[in-house]
């Protein structure tokens, strides 16, 4: 007994998972990436559908003060983007949070981390996949005027839908991509994420031209209670700031670029989101927003000022782009945890097969496109994506958590980068993911518990046996 909760607990030294970092079975990933294309990747997997959806759903919630509801969000990312940072330069391998909270918490708390990663990369990859379905048949209409059949366009029970082959397709598209390998990847995403920084600046430029301050007053008509629910709701558009942690062993310098990368790519959304939300509320009164039309705000609001219908032409096509690179990031990172996990025994070893001479996980790549597109292609995901932003938060608290505890436990470890303020900047950290995760819906947490009894389940019936640390040990 005293030995399956000693196993269960057990860290992984920093210094070996350090070691470890790069190999795979069969071969090494390459390292590739510069500081400039992991700040890219991480901005590539969070500029989306939170801007572009998500602020439509959260205006009627907050009026004019939706823009400090997204300063809020940032502030709680903030936080956690810090944690992020030190520890990825501290551990820069390609687990994310998983690697972290191995070395640091133990493996029972890396195996839950590992798990909720899941619904922050695998779930939400799929939704934001069928979010791309939606507007790739907009603009077709917009365009042509064509509309795809209903049957390929829903998954079944959804309008008609038979299977979601739009959705499918962005998938195979970016598997296409990240099978090339990870530096053609980071070429194409970075081609992608200069587009949507574009067509954003864009937006901005034809809303302020019809930005009226009369439309800010009075601020907050629903008070703090309604900015902090659309902060809640937008915090969804942070999420993804961490992605570049997924790819600390193809980095080239990981020790100096991830943190920078980490708290560049934050900086950079945090900038755009809060100068389109204002150009958005400035250009129309916040009780216009159509909460039947989300997806459509930006473009409303530019054809608008314009007096035309071209603007959200551009829009619904950076909208499509911005997507599509959330998709090829967000799919990347889920095959690198996988990457970490299987090496550490907790899941099967074909997840760190590297082809040798792509220098990528092949099988894994294959094998994580092919749930994702069954998921996307066959599901309903609107509670799933729900349930990413409270596994995504979950671990957050988790990194925070990690650095509190690797000061203490490991203080001369080599650290590229500290939290400013320690130890007040991850205790804040852990307190506010715990508010927005309570500000989330009872049926999320339900969710959400199911899915870590399914994940406990999957670890006592294979990691536990499998894990290398259990092998190692008499
Ligand atoms: N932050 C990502 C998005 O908004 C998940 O699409």
């Amino acid at each position: 007994m005293v030995s399956v909760v000693h196993q269960l607990f057990r860290t992984k030294p920093a210094e070996e998972i350090v070691a470890e970092g790069g190999h795979g079975v069969g071969g090494d990933l390459r390292r590739t990436m510069t500081l400039w294309q992991l700040t890219l990747f991480s901005v590539g997997a969070t500029l989306g559908t939170g801007i572009f959806v998500i602020l439509g759903q959260a205006v009627p919630k907050a009026g004019p003060a939706v823009v400090a509801a997204f300063l809020l969000a940032a502030l709680t990312a903030l936080f956690s983007a810090l944690s992020y940072a030190e520890l990825a330069g501290t551990i820069p391998v390609s687990g994310s949070s998983y690697s972290y909270a191995y070395a640091t918490l133990g493996e029972l708390v890396a195996w839950v981390c590992g798990w909720c990663l899941m619904l922050e990369y695998a779930v939400s990859v799929a939704a934001v996949a069928v979010g791309w379905g939606e507007y790739l048949n907009h603009f077709l209409h917009d365009l042509f005027g064509w509309t795809l059949p209903a049957a390929i366009i829903h998954s079944p029970g959804d309008q008609g839908g038979v299977i979601n082959l739009t959705a499918i397709l962005i998938v195979v598209l970016a598997t296409w991509l990240l099978l090339r390998g990870a530096s053609e990847s980071a070429t194409a995403n970075a081609i992608f994420v200069m587009i949507k920084i574009v067509v954003l600046l864009f937006f901005c430029v034809v809303a302020f031209t019809a930005f009226n301050a009369g439309n800010l007053t009075p601020f907050a008509p629903l008070g703090v209670a309604g900015i902090t629910a659309a902060a809640s709701q937008v915090f969804f558009s942070y999420i993804g700031f961490d992605a570049a942690s997924t790819a600390g062993e193809e980095a080239k310098n990981p020790r100096r670029d991830l943190p920078l990368a980490i708290i560049l790519s934050l900086g950079i959304v945090t900038v755009l989101y809060v100068l389109v939300a204002l150009a958005a509320v400035g250009a129309m009164p916040w009780q216009e927003f159509d909460p039947e039309r989300t997806e459509a705000s930006l473009a409303i609001i530019a054809n608008r000022a314009l007096g035309s219908t071209w603007p959200g032409l551009i829009i619904s096509f950076g909208a499509a782009i911005a997507i599509a690179s959330v998709v090829l990031t967000v799919l990347y990172g889920q095959t690198r945890i996988l990457f970490a996990m299987a090496r550490d025994g907790l899941i099967p070893k074909i997840f760190e097969k590297v082809d040798p001479r792509r220098q990528v996980p092949v099988a894994n790549t294959l094998i994580v496109s092919v749930f994702v597109s069954l998921l996307a292609g066959f599901i309903q995901l609107g509670q799933l994506a729900e349930a990413t932003s409270i596994g995504t938060l979950f671990a957050f608290a988790i990194v925070n958590l990690g650095v509190l505890v690797l000061r203490y436990t490991k203080p001369d470890l080599p650290r590229s980068f500290r939290t400013p303020l320690f130890p007040i900047t991850p205790i804040l950290g852990v307190i506010f993911c715990v508010i927005v995760m309570l500000g989330l819906a009872g049926i999320t947490w339900l969710a959400f518990i199911l899915w870590l009894l399914v994940g406990l389940l999957a670890y006592f019936l294979y990691g536990f046996r499998h894990s290398r640390l259990h092998r190692r040990v008499p």
